[in-house]
């Protein structure tokens, strides 16, 4: 059985001061045994994060890193600097990213080696847009960025990392998949993984669903079979989080 997973994903959210002051409000809500909770949050509140969540079962990480391991790479963050603060996790290939900063498969590709290297569990995300969903290309879409991402990485390392499919159209517009929809999106991914690795690979891995997630849909998302929890963007900075934490008893 695979455990479920809630992430939340604070994005350019959060001064050092107001990540403490979220922090303490989640903490202990989010500190708990039959979920993994994580908090990923902006590389300047990764020291907050570590001096409250440090003795407790809350993880945390970054959003982003650089794979170099050092050098002229100004503005950058390496491995070596989250894991030193003690990380457990990274977000890699998230469509902000992507669309945004341009960053393209190949690059992710070598983040995502560099994080398994260091022994960082990534957080590959990947995703349609709403263009490609309405041409009924998704699924193909979805082939392609997961089988370049996990171009040359072994199986033991590939059985480390959790997928989270994120739909581009679904990210902070409060316009969520239905459950339907993302479990098809989830199982594809997992098959994807069967024909790369193995079924134990496959069985192992875990893939999150990510776009719009709320205490409302949560639970509803969760329960489908290939969806091993959520990665958490707008509601994952108010008190809704702790509602998604404990879908369970909602
Ligand atoms: P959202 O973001 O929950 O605000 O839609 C999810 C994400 O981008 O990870």
């Amino acid at each position: 059985m695979r455990k479920k997973f809630v992430a939340g994903n604070w994005k350019m959210n959060m001064t050092p001061t107001e990540a403490g002051v979220l922090i303490d409000k989640l903490l202990v809500g989010c500190n708990q045994d039959n979920v993994d909770v994580a908090f990923l949050v902006p590389s300047i509140d990764i020291f907050v994060a570590k001096e409250k969540l440090s003795n407790t079962k809350i993880a945390y990480g970054a959003e982003n890193f650089y794979f170099e391991d050092k050098g002229a790479f100004t503005g950058e963050i390496s491995a070596d600097m989250l894991l030193d603060m003690g990380c457990k996790y990274v977000i890699i290939g998230h469509s902000e990213r992507r669309d945004i900063f341009k960053e393209d498969n190949v690059l992710i590709n070598k983040k995502l080696k560099k994080a398994l290297e260091k022994n960082i569990i990534p957080i590959l995300c990947v995703g349609e847009s709403l263009v490609t969903r309405e041409a009924n290309k998704t699924l193909e879409f979805i082939k392609g960025q997961i089988v370049s991402a996990f171009s040359g990485i072994n199986e033991n390392d590939a059985k480390k990392t959790v997928v989270a499919y994120e739909p581009i159209w679904a990210i902070g517009t409060g316009k969520t998949a239905t459950s339907d929809e993302a479990e098809e999106v989830c199982k594809f991914i997992r098959n994807e993984i069967k024909s790369l690795y193995s079924i134990e690979t496959a069985d192992t891995i875990r893939i999150l669903y990510g776009g719009s997630v709320n205490g409302g849909n949560a639970k509803e998302l969760f329960q489908k079979e290939d969806i091993d929890g959520g990665l958490v963007g707008g509601s994952s900075l108010k008190d809704d989080f702790l509602k998604i934490v404990n879908f369970i008893n909602s």
